[in-house]
């Protein structure tokens, strides 16, 4: 589970700082790249020759790589990673965190960090059973943090005993624990659309919609990241939307009936599809060869219906294989959404509406209801990543 996984090692200063080698050793025994960021107090612990030559990678510890003026990116340490973790953690540096105190590189790398964040709190009993400390480690929960604790690898509520930094062997499970959940979809493959359609007029001009990507790449990066292999069929979105996961293969459609063919043919060979692009529902009947001027008259153009991609998918949909739609919705948002999951032949659909603030069309979060046939489920307003997490999570469950 380890294996090829990018892991940033923090270590601040603590009388377990040795206990990092140990950690190192298994880390790169499983087959992770490790990057060790250490403080200038965990310096005093642990001297950085020792953890370079563990990891055949220099350690860093100042923002200035020399003095040269050549620096340290925690930024692109923060993209760089699958995973960070903070063993030894410090109160002090736990403080620090909470309150984004970035006063160190290790701060900031863990503020600028985009992957998962792990604390191993190292400590004695009193300092660690303060309410601060305490606090401090529940607000770094409540913002995604995961705490590993002696004995539970999370963060218990009785005191007993807690406070010494959790074995190295066990550190390292936990990694291990968090990478297998996340390869819950290894060997499924995903069909995903996203973003806009664009049906033309003219050569210049096109009936589009505001839809800009962001949560159809939030699933297609989280089933990537769930280990499957992912079909991305993807309208014309920004030059800024990129997909780096190597499981993401994309496929730039226009217009809807494109949209449609790339599904069509698709579709069969995969596990599940979830359709969320905002498909244009008409298209004009026909595309001038040039460009349309003006007259001064009134303008008409005839439309003509889009293929339904989702309905057409729902015909097809074979015993073993998932189907996920969402509405967007400006009224009478439940039924709609329910006559939707029916006539398409859903699984489950993800209803947005935009009566909601944040939700919906360019924006990074979203709040949606969860509907099967017989069930439904209010989510408050979250990232479009968390969102996404969300509905692979019910993807999951069925
Ligand atoms: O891209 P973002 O800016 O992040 O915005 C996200 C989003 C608002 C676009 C997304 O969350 C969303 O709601 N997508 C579906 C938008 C939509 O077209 O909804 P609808 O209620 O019109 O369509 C119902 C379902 O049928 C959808 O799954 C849609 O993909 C599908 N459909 C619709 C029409 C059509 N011709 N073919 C289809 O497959």
């Amino acid at each position: 589970m380890l294996q090829g996984k990018k892991i940033v090692l923090g270590i601040t200063g603590s009388i377990a700082a040795y206990k990092s080698c140990l950690i190192i050793r298994q880390l790169i025994k499983k087959g992770a790249e490790v990057q060790v960021v250490i403080t200038p107090a965990g310096k005093e612990f642990i001297t950085p020759i020792t953890l370079s030559a563990l990891t055949s990678k220099p350690v860093i510890s100042e923002f200035f790589a020399q003095r040269d003026g050549t620096w340290h990116s925690h930024v692109d340490l923060g993209l760089w990673a699958d995973a960070m973790l903070i063993a030894p953690a410090t109160a002090s540096t736990i403080g620090k965190m909470a309150h984004g105190v970035a006063d160190n590189m290790l701060i900031t790398t863990y503020l600028s960090m985009k992957a998962p964040v792990f604390i191993a709190p190292a400590m004695d009993l009193d300092m660690y059973a303060h309410p601060s400390t305490q606090q401090n480690l529940k607000t770094l929960q409540s913002y995604g943090n995961h705490v590993i604790e002696p004995g539970t690898g999370f963060l218990a509520s009785k005191l007993e005993g807690k406070g010494r930094m959790e074995e190295p062997e066990n550190i390292v499970a936990c990694l291990e624990q968090f990478f297998s959940q996340q390869e819950s979809l290894r060997g499924k493959k995903v069909l995903i659309t996203a973003g806009p359609t664009y049906e033309k007029i003219d050569p210049v001009r096109f009936i589009g919609n505001y839809s800009s990507g962001k949560m159809g790449f939030a699933l297609a990066n989280e089933c990537a990241n769930r280990g499957a292999q992912v079909e991305l069929v993807c309208g014309p979105v920004s030059s800024s939307m990129q997909t780096n996961h190597p499981s993401i293969h994309r496929i730039n459609v226009e217009s809807a009936q494109e949209m449609f063919e790339a599904c069509k043919e698709l579709f069969s060979s995969m596990d599940s599809a979830i359709l969320c692009a905002a498909v244009a529902d008409f298209a004009p009947e026909k595309v001038a060869e040039q460009k349309i001027k003006r007259t001064g008259d009134e303008m008409v153009i005839r439309l003509k219906p889009n293929p339904d991609i989702a309905a057409s998918l729902g015909q097809m949909k074979k015993q073993g294989q998932t189907l996920v739609g969402f509405a967007l919705e400006t009224n009478d948002e439940e039924s709609n959404a329910q006559a939707k999951l029916k006539k398409k032949n859903f699984d489950f659909i993800v209803l947005n509406s935009l009566k909601d603030e944040g939700a919906g069309f360019r924006t990074d979060t979203n709040k949606i209801t969860i509907i099967t046939a017989d069930n439904k489920k209010d989510y408050p307003l979250k990232s479009k990543e968390e969102v996404a997490k969300d509905i692979i999570d019910e993807l999951e469950r069925l």
